[in-house]
């Protein structure tokens, strides 16, 4: 049997994108090669037995730019060894380095750009039907990701991801639908909604919820949970509040990006909102949905930030509760507005900012949840509902478990007490 190997960079919708790339090399009967994370690129005898091997890639900082390169250069040694072998690289580099990336990569056989996998069926020749969809997952454990809308407008002004993905495009309500139907019948448990702004859903974010609600309810018996992302806050309604709050499925948990606690850089990031207004949003999340948990981003020495703007960062951490802070060092991009702002801050400075906001976030992490020690949690593929890691005795299974114990980004469980079917 032929094999395949995709590594992939990024964020959910890149994820999304390799599983649906998967999906179609599992339908052209290749078998796929799992490389454990920390064997990484360091694993070439597996290496040496692919036949295709996939690079997804992201963009939205330079590290993350320079890691998938960097691996899709090291391939040229496999290719010498091996002329048969298919390098096919796609993701966001493609669309942003498309002039120059055939003189950088000469070895690889395909460029693919986000969200165009149906280039991967064209090069293999092959068209698997829709159904095969899930099919190998549902085996494997694990959720989907179903896109609801591809591309942004919002143009943070730090971000590439619009110049990369495009315009907002959202799918329709019927075709969302019928590929929730479709996983939720090859026995997916859990899907999570993908879209770089959700809340700004074209045919109305609430209303989708309520529909997606209707549908499992009355045909889709197996699936249990449903989780979104991203949130922005500028389009954060209490209707879909109230949905997160109602809805059985609906999992408790909003990821609310920040990004930043001080006005004066909220501005210059171009998002929209004030701190006020995302308190009142926090406030009001917290208010309706009992047991929420509430995750965000922030980065780190966005230009112009002085001491006294990052102080207001780490105040907010504590002032917000939040679950967890994914904190990341801003990366000039090309194209973006804040790329060409003057005042930019020094590396060493962005890096010592980073070590003393995380010791905020860890320490706030630990303390929301040591709040869950001695309660009993619903367990499917090994988190909480409200996306909380937990280690436990149920070993993948689903079922109830009693929080023994805490670390910032770990919860630990001792008796099950599994009641489902
Ligand atoms: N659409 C989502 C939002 O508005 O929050 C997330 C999009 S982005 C793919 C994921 C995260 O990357 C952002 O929340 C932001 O914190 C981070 N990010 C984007 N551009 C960045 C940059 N130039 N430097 C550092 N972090 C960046
Ligand atoms: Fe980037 Fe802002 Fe769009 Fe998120 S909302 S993808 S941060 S431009
Ligand atoms: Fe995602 Fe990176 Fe592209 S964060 S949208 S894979 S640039």
């Amino acid at each position: 049997m032929k094999k395949y190997y995709i590594k992939t960079y990024g964020c959910q919708m890149n994820i999304s994108d390799s599983r649906k790339m998967a999906d179609i090399l599992d339908g052209a009967g290749y078998e796929e090669i799992r490389i454990s994370e920390n064997q990484g690129i360091r694993a070439i005898r597996e290496l040496e037995q692919c036949d295709i091997i996939v690079v997804n890639t992201c963009t939205v900082r330079a590290n993350a730019e320079n890691k998938g390169l960097w691996f899709a250069k090291s391939l040229k040694h496999h290719k010498e060894k091996n002329p048969n072998l298919k390098i096919i690289f796609c993701g966001c580099i493609v669309e942003d380095k498309k002039n120059e990336i055939t003189k950088l990569l000469p070895h690889v056989d395909l460029f693919i750009p986000p969200n165009s996998s149906e280039k991967l069926e064209e090069f293999l020749v092959f068209s698997p039907s829709i159904e095969k969809r899930g099919g190998n997952r549902a085996e494997r454990g694990g959720g989907e990701f179903v896109t609801i809308m591809h591309g942004c407008n919002n143009f943070c002004s730090y971000c590439i991801v619009p110049y990369v993905r495009g315009r907002e495009k959202s799918r329709t309500p019927e075709e969302i639908l019928e590929e929730i139907r479709i996983l939720g019948n090859q026995g997916i448990r859990e899907i999570t909604l993908l879209g770089q702004n959700v809340n700004s859903y074209k045919y109305g974010f609430a209303k989708l919820l309520h529909m997606i609600e209707k549908t499992i309810e009355g045909e889709i018996r197996g699936l249990e949970r449903i989780r979104f992302l991203t949130s922005h806050p500028k389009d954060m309604s209490d209707d879909i509040i109230d949905a997160v709050a109602d809805l059985p499925h609906l999992c408790e948990h909003i990821h609310l990006p920040i990004q930043h606690g001080d006005d004066e850089i909220l501005k210059a990031m171009n998002r929209g909102y004030t701190v006020d207004d995302y308190k009142r949003i926090a406030e009001k999340i917290r208010n309706k949905i009992k047991g929420v948990a509430i995750t965000t981003d922030m980065i780190i020495g966005f230009p112009g930030e002085t001491e006294k703007h990052f102080s207001n960062s780490v105040g907010r951490i504590r002032e917000f509760a939040f679950d967890q802070v994914v904190t990341t060092i801003y990366s000039p991009r090309s194209k973006t507005a804040a790329a060409k702002m003057e005042n930019q801050v020094p590396e060493e400075i962005k890096k010592e900012r980073l070590q003393r906001i995380m010791k905020v976030t860890d320490a706030m992490a630990l303390e929301q949840n040591k709040k869950l020690v001695g309660t009993t949690q619903e367990i499917l593929n090994g988190r909480t509902r409200t996306n909380k890691i937990v280690k436990s005795n149920l070993k993948g299974q689903p079922g109830n478990v009693t929080i023994t114990s805490a670390r910032s980004y770990i919860l630990y469980g001792g008796t099950t007490n599994d009641t489902r079917k």
